[in-house]
């Protein structure tokens, strides 16, 4: 059985600063990503990992190359429709949490379903559910200044995840977390990952955290090494 990848990122090249100042930063990635993938892409700080996940999503746009998701170069879409696409089928996992500190747990994770238009009872009853999931049920009604670091990790997790989406980016997603909450935060994305078919890039220097990949890809002066 062949699977078809989700994401197919093509010759990108992407360069900072200008004149003698200029630099490359990514010099010619391609780069494949299949349904159901959990895609690791590592590489020392500076190296242009954000750069890159910030190009497959379309926030950041290359000097060279092409970027698709399900065949859709998000780049050549208008910008309300490209805003759309990534609200509807891309979700976003970061290094620091940014929750809405005036909202609840479960109204924070039901914010990619409320900007879908989804009623604001059907919203929180999906949220809630998540985070009985999450084994954090007893958070119902709590506030973010109230949650350990890693509590507000699944917290955003259980947020990127609530409106199932085709793609999730997550960038150094365990790097303020120890090794026991990094493990159950990754866990539970493999779990999810490989339920319902999304694929994923999480984008990290843990090396705690490796065994999780289905594949690393190394980003290297520019360039991606497999390994
Ligand atoms: N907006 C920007 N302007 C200029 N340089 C930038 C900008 N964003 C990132 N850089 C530089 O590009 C390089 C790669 O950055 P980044 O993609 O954030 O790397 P990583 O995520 O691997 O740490 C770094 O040297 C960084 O300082
Ligand atoms: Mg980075």
């Amino acid at each position: 059985m062949t699977t078809s990848p989700l994401v197919v990122c093509k010759n990108i090249h992407k360069s900072y600063g200008q004149g003698a100042n200029r630099f490359e930063v990514l010099k010619g990635i391609n780069l494949s990503i299949d349904k159901g993938e959990l895609r690791f892409l590592m590489g020392p700080s500076g190296s242009g990992k954000t750069t890159l996940i910030s190009i497959i999503a379309a926030i950041l746009t290359p000097d060279q190359g092409e970027c698709f998701i399900e065949n859709v170069n998000l780049l050549k879409l208008p910008d309300d429709q490209r805003t759309h696409y990534r609200g509807q089928h891309i979700g976003f996992v970061f290094q620091i949490f940014h929750l809405v500190p005036m909202l609840t747990t479960e109204e924070n994770i039901a914010i990619p379903l409320l900007i879908q238009k989804v009623s604001r009872k059907k919203a929180l009853e999906k949220a809630c559910e998540l985070l009985t999931e999450l084994n954090m049920q007893s958070k119902i009604g709590a506030y973010p200044k109230d949650l350990s670091g890693g509590e507000q990790q699944r917290i955003a997790i259980a947020r990127a995840l609530v409106h199932n989406p085709k793609f999730i980016v997550c960038d150094e997603p365990t790097s303020f977390l120890d090794q026991t909450t990094g493990s159950i935060v990754m866990e539970l994305l493999q779990k999810l990952v490989k339920q319902k078919n999304v694929s994923c890039v999480v984008v990290t220097h843990d090396a705690r955290i490796e065994s999780f990949a289905d594949k690393i890809d190394r980003i290297n002066d520019g360039q991606i090494i497999n390994g």
